[in-house]
Protein backbone atom coordinates (compact mmCIF):
# COMPACT_ATOMS: atom_id res chain seq x y z
CA UNK A 1 0.00 0.00 0.00
CA UNK A 2 0.76 3.25 -0.87
CA UNK A 3 1.54 6.36 1.69
CA UNK A 4 -0.76 8.47 0.11
CA UNK A 5 -3.65 5.61 -0.13
CA UNK A 6 -2.36 5.45 3.79
CA UNK A 7 -3.13 8.89 4.76
CA UNK A 8 -6.54 9.06 2.59
CA UNK A 9 -7.71 6.31 4.94
CA UNK A 10 -6.86 8.47 8.03
CA UNK A 11 -8.89 11.19 6.77
CA UNK A 12 -11.88 8.72 6.21
CA UNK A 13 -11.56 7.75 9.88
CA UNK A 14 -12.06 11.30 11.03
CA UNK A 15 -15.39 11.36 9.76
CA UNK A 16 -18.90 10.85 11.81
CA UNK A 17 -19.90 7.19 11.30
CA UNK A 18 -16.03 5.16 10.42
CA UNK A 19 -15.76 2.93 13.44
CA UNK A 20 -15.95 -0.06 11.14
CA UNK A 21 -13.68 1.42 9.06
CA UNK A 22 -12.17 1.29 12.17
CA UNK A 23 -11.56 -1.90 13.09
CA UNK A 24 -10.41 -2.55 9.39
CA UNK A 25 -7.73 -0.35 9.13
CA UNK A 26 -6.40 -1.86 12.81
CA UNK A 27 -6.17 -5.59 11.14
CA UNK A 28 -4.39 -3.85 7.77
CA UNK A 29 -2.13 -1.52 10.25
CA UNK A 30 -1.14 -5.33 12.53
CA UNK A 31 -0.71 -7.20 8.69
CA UNK A 32 1.64 -4.24 7.89
CA UNK A 33 3.78 -4.17 10.93
CA UNK A 34 3.84 -8.26 10.98
CA UNK A 35 5.22 -8.22 7.33
CA UNK A 36 7.86 -5.58 8.36
CA UNK A 37 9.57 -7.16 11.07
CA UNK A 38 9.76 -10.57 9.21
CA UNK A 39 11.03 -7.78 5.91
CA UNK A 40 13.74 -6.83 8.47
CA UNK A 41 14.27 -10.41 9.63
CA UNK A 42 15.45 -11.57 6.28
CA UNK A 43 17.62 -8.81 5.34
CA UNK A 44 19.66 -8.77 8.01
CA UNK A 45 20.51 -12.15 8.05
CA UNK A 46 21.14 -11.80 4.17
CA UNK A 47 23.54 -8.68 5.38
CA UNK A 48 25.90 -11.10 7.73
CA UNK A 49 29.13 -12.19 5.83
CA UNK A 50 29.96 -15.58 4.96
CA UNK A 51 31.83 -15.97 7.89
CA UNK A 52 29.56 -14.62 10.61
CA UNK A 53 26.90 -16.77 9.48
CA UNK A 54 26.20 -20.28 11.99
CA UNK A 55 28.51 -22.71 10.08
CA UNK A 56 26.48 -25.33 8.41
CA UNK A 57 28.56 -28.21 9.22
CA UNK A 58 29.46 -29.46 12.63
CA UNK A 59 33.03 -28.41 13.40
CA UNK A 60 35.73 -31.57 13.53
CA UNK A 61 36.44 -33.00 16.73
CA UNK A 62 39.35 -35.20 16.45
CA UNK A 63 38.30 -38.85 17.17
CA UNK A 64 39.51 -40.81 19.72
CA UNK A 65 42.14 -43.83 19.76
CA UNK A 66 41.16 -47.13 20.59
CA UNK A 67 42.80 -47.55 24.19
CA UNK A 68 45.54 -50.04 24.18
CA UNK A 69 44.77 -51.08 28.03
CA UNK A 70 47.22 -53.66 28.01
CA UNK A 71 50.35 -51.76 27.03
CA UNK A 72 53.22 -52.72 27.94
CA UNK A 73 55.89 -50.13 27.95
CA UNK A 74 59.02 -52.02 28.94
CA UNK A 75 57.96 -55.07 26.56
CA UNK A 76 57.50 -52.60 23.80
CA UNK A 77 60.51 -51.99 21.43
CA UNK A 78 60.67 -48.99 18.95
CA UNK A 79 59.11 -49.91 15.67
CA UNK A 80 61.30 -50.09 13.24
CA UNK A 81 61.24 -47.78 10.30
CA UNK A 82 64.22 -48.42 7.81
CA UNK A 83 62.93 -46.17 4.87
CA UNK A 84 65.35 -46.80 1.98
CA UNK A 85 64.16 -48.66 -0.72
CA UNK A 86 65.82 -51.47 -3.20
CA UNK A 87 66.79 -49.30 -6.66
CA UNK A 88 66.75 -45.91 -7.04
CA UNK A 89 66.21 -43.23 -3.64
CA UNK A 90 65.02 -39.84 -5.07
CA UNK A 91 63.99 -36.96 -2.16
CA UNK A 92 60.03 -36.91 -2.16
CA UNK A 93 57.59 -35.98 -0.33
CA UNK A 94 56.28 -39.37 0.78
CA UNK A 95 53.59 -39.03 2.62
CA UNK A 96 50.96 -41.61 3.99
CA UNK A 97 47.83 -41.53 5.21
CA UNK A 98 47.91 -41.43 9.29
CA UNK A 99 45.42 -43.47 11.48
CA UNK A 100 44.32 -41.98 14.07
CA UNK A 101 45.35 -44.77 16.23
CA UNK A 102 49.07 -44.40 15.49
CA UNK A 103 49.56 -40.77 15.81
CA UNK A 104 52.09 -41.14 19.04
CA UNK A 105 53.96 -43.78 19.13
CA UNK A 106 55.36 -44.86 22.87
CA UNK A 107 58.43 -47.39 23.23
CA UNK A 108 60.38 -49.05 25.46
CA UNK A 109 62.65 -45.84 25.06
CA UNK A 110 60.56 -43.46 26.77
CA UNK A 111 62.78 -43.29 29.59
CA UNK A 112 65.83 -41.94 27.67
CA UNK A 113 64.28 -39.40 25.73
CA UNK A 114 61.96 -37.88 28.41
CA UNK A 115 65.19 -37.54 30.55
CA UNK A 116 67.37 -35.93 27.79
CA UNK A 117 64.28 -33.78 27.07
CA UNK A 118 63.90 -32.66 30.62
CA UNK A 119 67.05 -31.68 31.09
CA UNK A 120 67.16 -30.05 27.89
CA UNK A 121 64.43 -27.89 29.30
CA UNK A 122 65.85 -27.82 32.44
CA UNK A 123 69.40 -26.05 30.69
CA UNK A 124 67.45 -23.63 28.88
CA UNK A 125 63.83 -23.46 27.99
CA UNK A 126 64.15 -20.47 25.78
CA UNK A 127 66.27 -22.20 23.74
CA UNK A 128 63.64 -25.06 23.18
CA UNK A 129 60.32 -23.54 23.59
CA UNK A 130 59.02 -20.40 21.53
CA UNK A 131 56.09 -19.06 20.30
CA UNK A 132 54.82 -15.74 18.44
CA UNK A 133 53.13 -13.94 21.06
CA UNK A 134 49.94 -13.18 18.85
CA UNK A 135 46.33 -15.07 19.65
CA UNK A 136 46.36 -17.51 16.87
CA UNK A 137 49.92 -18.82 17.58
CA UNK A 138 49.01 -18.92 21.08
CA UNK A 139 45.85 -20.74 20.77
CA UNK A 140 47.46 -22.98 19.10
CA UNK A 141 49.99 -23.75 21.70
CA UNK A 142 47.18 -24.51 24.14
CA UNK A 143 45.70 -27.07 21.27
CA UNK A 144 48.13 -29.08 21.10
CA UNK A 145 48.34 -29.42 24.66
CA UNK A 146 45.01 -30.35 24.99
CA UNK A 147 44.90 -32.83 21.92
CA UNK A 148 47.77 -34.35 23.29
CA UNK A 149 45.87 -34.97 26.45
CA UNK A 150 42.65 -36.41 24.58
CA UNK A 151 44.81 -38.93 22.86
CA UNK A 152 47.16 -40.26 25.79
CA UNK A 153 44.79 -40.77 28.29
CA UNK A 154 42.40 -42.38 25.70
CA UNK A 155 45.69 -44.59 23.58
CA UNK A 156 47.26 -44.81 26.98
CA UNK A 157 44.85 -45.01 29.71
CA UNK A 158 47.51 -47.12 32.28
CA UNK A 159 50.08 -44.20 31.77
CA UNK A 160 47.89 -40.97 31.47
CA UNK A 161 45.05 -39.89 33.38
CA UNK A 162 43.73 -36.79 33.98
CA UNK A 163 41.74 -35.88 37.11
CA UNK A 164 40.11 -32.65 37.63
CA UNK A 165 42.89 -30.19 36.64
CA UNK A 166 46.00 -32.35 37.00
CA UNK A 167 47.37 -34.43 34.03
CA UNK A 168 49.29 -37.19 35.83
CA UNK A 169 51.81 -39.46 34.16
CA UNK A 170 52.41 -42.45 36.14
CA UNK A 171 55.44 -43.95 34.91
CA UNK A 172 57.12 -40.59 35.69
CA UNK A 173 55.45 -39.85 38.54
CA UNK A 174 54.83 -36.02 36.62
CA UNK A 175 51.45 -34.36 37.19
CA UNK A 176 51.43 -31.33 35.05
CA UNK A 177 48.76 -28.58 35.32
CA UNK A 178 45.78 -28.68 33.19
CA UNK A 179 45.09 -26.64 31.06
CA UNK A 180 48.10 -25.09 31.67
CA UNK A 181 48.62 -21.51 32.24
CA UNK A 182 50.83 -20.08 29.66
CA UNK A 183 51.47 -21.02 26.09
CA UNK A 184 55.35 -21.94 27.67
CA UNK A 185 53.96 -24.37 29.80
CA UNK A 186 51.34 -26.10 27.35
CA UNK A 187 54.40 -26.76 25.12
CA UNK A 188 56.87 -27.83 27.68
CA UNK A 189 54.73 -30.13 29.41
CA UNK A 190 52.89 -31.46 25.78
CA UNK A 191 57.18 -31.96 25.46
CA UNK A 192 57.45 -34.03 28.48
CA UNK A 193 54.25 -36.47 27.49
CA UNK A 194 55.38 -37.65 24.10
CA UNK A 195 59.02 -38.79 22.59
CA UNK A 196 58.24 -36.73 19.17
CA UNK A 197 59.51 -33.09 18.80
CA UNK A 198 56.66 -30.16 18.45
CA UNK A 199 56.11 -27.66 15.82
CA UNK A 200 53.52 -25.58 14.99
CA UNK A 201 52.61 -23.85 11.45
CA UNK A 202 50.53 -20.54 11.27
CA UNK A 203 49.65 -19.33 8.09
CA UNK A 204 50.83 -15.49 8.19
CA UNK A 205 49.27 -12.67 6.02
CA UNK A 206 51.78 -13.25 3.24
CA UNK A 207 50.12 -16.55 2.65
CA UNK A 208 52.57 -19.29 3.98
CA UNK A 209 52.84 -21.13 6.61
CA UNK A 210 55.82 -20.17 9.33
CA UNK A 211 57.32 -21.83 12.20
CA UNK A 212 55.56 -19.75 14.60
CA UNK A 213 55.83 -22.47 17.65
CA UNK A 214 57.51 -24.80 18.81
CA UNK A 215 59.18 -27.14 21.46
CA UNK A 216 62.43 -29.11 19.78
CA UNK A 217 64.41 -30.86 22.58
CA UNK A 218 65.97 -33.58 19.83
CA UNK A 219 66.89 -32.52 16.56
CA UNK A 220 70.59 -33.26 16.59
CA UNK A 221 71.71 -30.98 13.20
CA UNK A 222 69.68 -27.87 14.28
CA UNK A 223 68.57 -24.97 16.39
CA UNK A 224 64.97 -23.77 17.26
CA UNK A 225 66.09 -20.32 17.52
CA UNK A 226 67.69 -20.31 13.59
CA UNK A 227 64.62 -21.70 12.38
CA UNK A 228 61.69 -19.69 14.28
CA UNK A 229 59.73 -17.76 12.55
CA UNK A 230 60.45 -19.27 9.21
CA UNK A 231 58.37 -20.05 6.34
CA UNK A 232 57.68 -23.25 4.54
CA UNK A 233 60.07 -22.75 1.76
CA UNK A 234 63.03 -20.76 3.90
CA UNK A 235 63.22 -23.65 6.47
CA UNK A 236 64.11 -25.81 3.37
CA UNK A 237 66.21 -23.60 0.92
CA UNK A 238 67.99 -22.66 4.20
CA UNK A 239 68.36 -26.55 4.95
CA UNK A 240 69.68 -27.34 1.08
CA UNK A 241 66.88 -29.81 0.76
CA UNK A 242 67.90 -31.31 -2.42
CA UNK A 243 65.93 -30.56 -5.44
CA UNK A 244 63.56 -28.66 -3.39
CA UNK A 245 62.68 -25.96 -5.74
CA UNK A 246 62.28 -28.36 -8.74
CA UNK A 247 60.52 -31.20 -6.97
CA UNK A 248 59.15 -30.32 -3.71
CA UNK A 249 58.31 -26.28 -3.21
CA UNK A 250 54.81 -26.53 -5.54
CA UNK A 251 53.41 -29.57 -3.87
CA UNK A 252 54.23 -28.69 -0.53
CA UNK A 253 52.92 -25.36 -0.13
CA UNK A 254 49.94 -26.76 -1.99
CA UNK A 255 49.70 -29.56 0.47
CA UNK A 256 50.03 -27.18 3.47
CA UNK A 257 46.80 -24.81 2.16
CA UNK A 258 45.04 -27.95 1.67
CA UNK A 259 45.50 -30.14 4.65
CA UNK A 260 42.09 -30.45 6.34
CA UNK A 261 41.63 -31.84 9.94
CA UNK A 262 40.33 -35.05 9.13
CA UNK A 263 43.33 -36.20 7.23
CA UNK A 264 46.60 -36.56 8.81
CA UNK A 265 49.31 -37.83 7.28
CA UNK A 266 52.87 -38.96 8.17
CA UNK A 267 55.65 -39.45 6.41
CA UNK A 268 59.85 -40.97 7.03
CA UNK A 269 63.24 -39.97 6.18
CA UNK A 270 67.00 -41.10 7.49
CA UNK A 271 70.27 -39.52 7.74
CA UNK A 272 73.72 -41.41 8.38
CA UNK A 273 74.97 -39.45 12.22
CA UNK A 274 78.63 -39.07 13.20
CA UNK A 275 77.97 -39.86 17.15
CA UNK A 276 75.25 -40.63 19.69
CA UNK A 277 73.69 -37.53 20.35
CA UNK A 278 70.27 -38.25 20.07
CA UNK A 279 69.61 -34.34 21.20
CA UNK A 280 72.42 -32.81 19.65
CA UNK A 281 75.44 -34.12 16.86
CA UNK A 282 78.79 -32.47 18.42
CA UNK A 283 80.54 -33.71 15.31
CA UNK A 284 78.42 -31.46 14.02
CA UNK A 285 79.42 -28.66 16.02
CA UNK A 286 78.88 -27.03 19.17
CA UNK A 287 75.66 -27.05 20.69
CA UNK A 288 75.97 -23.98 22.62
CA UNK A 289 78.02 -22.56 19.62
CA UNK A 290 76.60 -19.74 17.19
CA UNK A 291 77.61 -21.25 14.20
CA UNK A 292 75.21 -23.00 11.97
CA UNK A 293 75.78 -26.39 12.21
CA UNK A 294 76.07 -28.44 8.92
CA UNK A 295 78.55 -31.06 7.10
CA UNK A 296 80.70 -28.50 6.40
CA UNK A 297 81.79 -27.60 10.03
CA UNK A 298 81.51 -31.06 10.39
CA UNK A 299 84.25 -33.14 12.22
CA UNK A 300 84.64 -36.71 10.94
CA UNK A 301 88.35 -37.22 12.15
CA UNK A 302 89.01 -40.86 13.75
CA UNK A 303 85.69 -42.00 12.44
CA UNK A 304 84.93 -45.30 13.64
CA UNK A 305 82.04 -47.68 12.05
CA UNK A 306 80.60 -48.07 16.23
CA UNK A 307 80.39 -44.40 16.27
CA UNK A 308 77.89 -43.79 13.43
CA UNK A 309 74.39 -44.10 14.10
CA UNK A 310 71.41 -44.37 12.11
CA UNK A 311 68.78 -41.58 12.60
CA UNK A 312 65.54 -42.04 11.13
CA UNK A 313 62.57 -39.44 11.46
CA UNK A 314 58.68 -40.40 11.75
CA UNK A 315 56.87 -37.31 10.97
CA UNK A 316 53.34 -36.41 11.36
CA UNK A 317 51.52 -33.36 9.93
CA UNK A 318 47.61 -32.24 10.95
CA UNK A 319 45.56 -29.61 10.67
CA UNK A 320 44.14 -28.47 14.40
CA UNK A 321 40.59 -28.25 14.58
CA UNK A 322 40.53 -24.82 16.61
CA UNK A 323 43.45 -23.06 15.74
CA UNK A 324 43.78 -24.45 11.76
CA UNK A 325 47.36 -24.05 12.75
CA UNK A 326 49.12 -27.21 11.63
CA UNK A 327 51.21 -29.67 13.57
CA UNK A 328 54.32 -31.18 12.70
CA UNK A 329 55.22 -33.74 15.14
CA UNK A 330 58.89 -35.27 14.70
CA UNK A 331 60.10 -38.61 16.24
CA UNK A 332 63.08 -40.14 16.07
CA UNK A 333 64.41 -43.29 15.82
CA UNK A 334 68.10 -43.53 16.78
CA UNK A 335 70.25 -46.96 16.49
CA UNK A 336 74.14 -47.83 16.03
CA UNK A 337 74.46 -48.78 12.48
CA UNK A 338 76.47 -51.73 13.90
CA UNK A 339 73.02 -52.65 15.53
CA UNK A 340 70.38 -52.34 12.58
CA UNK A 341 73.55 -53.97 9.83
CA UNK A 342 72.31 -57.25 12.01
CA UNK A 343 68.75 -56.94 10.83
CA UNK A 344 68.33 -59.09 8.26
CA UNK A 345 68.06 -57.61 4.54
CA UNK A 346 69.27 -53.61 5.65
CA UNK A 347 72.79 -53.66 5.20
CA UNK A 348 72.45 -54.41 1.49
CA UNK A 349 69.36 -52.71 0.98
CA UNK A 350 70.79 -49.55 2.87
CA UNK A 351 74.65 -49.56 0.76
CA UNK A 352 72.54 -50.07 -2.56
CA UNK A 353 69.90 -46.69 -1.48
CA UNK A 354 73.08 -45.04 -0.35
CA UNK A 355 74.96 -45.75 -3.66
CA UNK A 356 72.21 -44.46 -5.98
CA UNK A 357 72.06 -40.91 -4.46
CA UNK A 358 72.95 -38.11 -7.21
CA UNK A 359 75.97 -35.82 -6.08
CA UNK A 360 73.24 -33.14 -4.67
CA UNK A 361 72.02 -35.76 -2.73
CA UNK A 362 75.14 -37.15 -1.25
CA UNK A 363 76.31 -33.60 -0.20
CA UNK A 364 73.74 -32.91 1.39
CA UNK A 365 73.59 -36.35 3.68
CA UNK A 366 76.99 -35.77 3.97
CA UNK A 367 78.63 -38.77 2.74
CA UNK A 368 82.03 -38.13 2.08
CA UNK A 369 81.79 -38.22 5.23
CA UNK A 370 81.23 -41.83 6.63
CA UNK A 371 81.23 -43.49 3.27
CA UNK A 372 84.62 -45.30 3.39
CA UNK A 373 84.14 -46.67 6.67
CA UNK A 374 80.59 -47.62 6.02
CA UNK A 375 80.14 -48.82 2.73
CA UNK A 376 82.64 -51.40 3.10
CA UNK A 377 80.98 -52.48 6.39
CA UNK A 378 77.51 -52.71 4.88
CA UNK A 379 78.54 -54.55 2.24
CA UNK A 380 80.92 -57.16 4.26
CA UNK A 381 77.81 -57.38 6.91
CA UNK A 382 75.31 -58.35 3.46
CA UNK A 383 77.69 -60.62 1.99
CA UNK A 384 77.87 -62.74 5.51
CA UNK A 385 74.02 -62.40 5.77
CA UNK A 386 73.86 -63.67 2.53
CA UNK A 387 76.10 -66.57 3.30
CA UNK A 388 74.61 -67.58 6.61
CA UNK A 389 70.64 -67.93 4.15
CA UNK A 390 69.15 -65.56 6.19
CA UNK A 391 68.02 -63.46 3.69
CA UNK A 392 67.23 -66.33 1.61
CA UNK A 393 64.74 -67.40 5.09
CA UNK A 394 63.13 -64.14 5.63
CA UNK A 395 61.11 -62.16 3.36
CA UNK A 396 61.14 -58.17 3.11
CA UNK A 397 58.79 -56.35 4.59
CA UNK A 398 57.39 -53.37 3.02
CA UNK A 399 58.10 -49.74 2.98
CA UNK A 400 58.79 -48.44 5.08
CA UNK A 401 60.33 -51.57 6.54
C1 LIG B 1 54.76 -32.15 3.87
C2 LIG B 1 55.65 -31.69 4.73
C3 LIG B 1 57.12 -31.74 4.53
C4 LIG B 1 57.85 -32.35 3.56
C5 LIG B 1 57.34 -33.17 2.40
C6 LIG B 1 59.24 -32.07 3.83
C7 LIG B 1 60.29 -32.50 3.08
C8 LIG B 1 61.60 -32.46 3.44
C9 LIG B 1 62.66 -33.18 2.80
C10 LIG B 1 62.48 -34.05 1.57
C11 LIG B 1 63.77 -32.93 3.49
C12 LIG B 1 65.13 -33.57 3.23
C13 LIG B 1 65.34 -34.70 4.22
C14 LIG B 1 64.15 -35.62 4.26
O1 LIG B 1 63.99 -36.44 3.38
O2 LIG B 1 63.33 -35.43 5.19
C15 LIG B 1 63.44 -32.03 4.56
C16 LIG B 1 64.32 -31.54 5.45
C17 LIG B 1 63.98 -30.62 6.41
N1 LIG B 1 62.72 -30.18 6.71
FE1 LIG B 1 61.03 -30.69 5.80
N2 LIG B 1 59.33 -31.29 4.95
C18 LIG B 1 58.05 -31.07 5.39
C19 LIG B 1 57.69 -30.31 6.47
C20 LIG B 1 58.58 -29.64 7.24
C21 LIG B 1 58.20 -28.78 8.31
C22 LIG B 1 56.78 -28.47 8.77
C23 LIG B 1 59.33 -28.32 8.86
C24 LIG B 1 59.38 -27.40 10.02
C25 LIG B 1 60.28 -27.45 10.93
C26 LIG B 1 60.45 -28.90 8.13
C27 LIG B 1 61.79 -28.67 8.37
C28 LIG B 1 62.82 -29.31 7.75
C29 LIG B 1 64.21 -29.17 8.12
C30 LIG B 1 64.76 -28.29 9.24
C31 LIG B 1 64.93 -30.00 7.28
C32 LIG B 1 66.44 -30.22 7.30
C33 LIG B 1 66.76 -31.38 8.18
C34 LIG B 1 68.23 -31.64 8.21
O3 LIG B 1 68.85 -31.69 7.14
O4 LIG B 1 68.74 -31.80 9.32
N3 LIG B 1 59.94 -29.70 7.14
N4 LIG B 1 62.10 -31.75 4.51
Amino acid sequence: MSSITLVDKLAELSQPGALPVLGLVAALLAWLLLKWHSYRKSTSKASLSKAQQPEKTEPFVTPLPEPLDDFDLQAKEPQLYRPFRHGPNFITMGIRKLNWNDWIQMDSYFMRYHDMKASELKKDIDAHVKYVDNEPTKDACFEVYEELTKYLTHRYPKIFRLEGNILHNDLTHEQFQYPAKTPTEAMASAALLVQDDLVIMVENDDGEYHLDAAAVCLPGFWRLREKFRMSLDTLHFEAGVPHYQAKLQKSMNRFFKALTPDRPVTRNNFFIQLDDGLHWSHRMGDQSGTEVASWATANSKGLKVDEIHFRSERQTLRRLPRSKAILFTIRTYFEPITAISKEPHVPGRLAEAIRTWDETVSVYKGKSHWDKILLPYLDEQDRLQKESGITDQQQEAEFPY
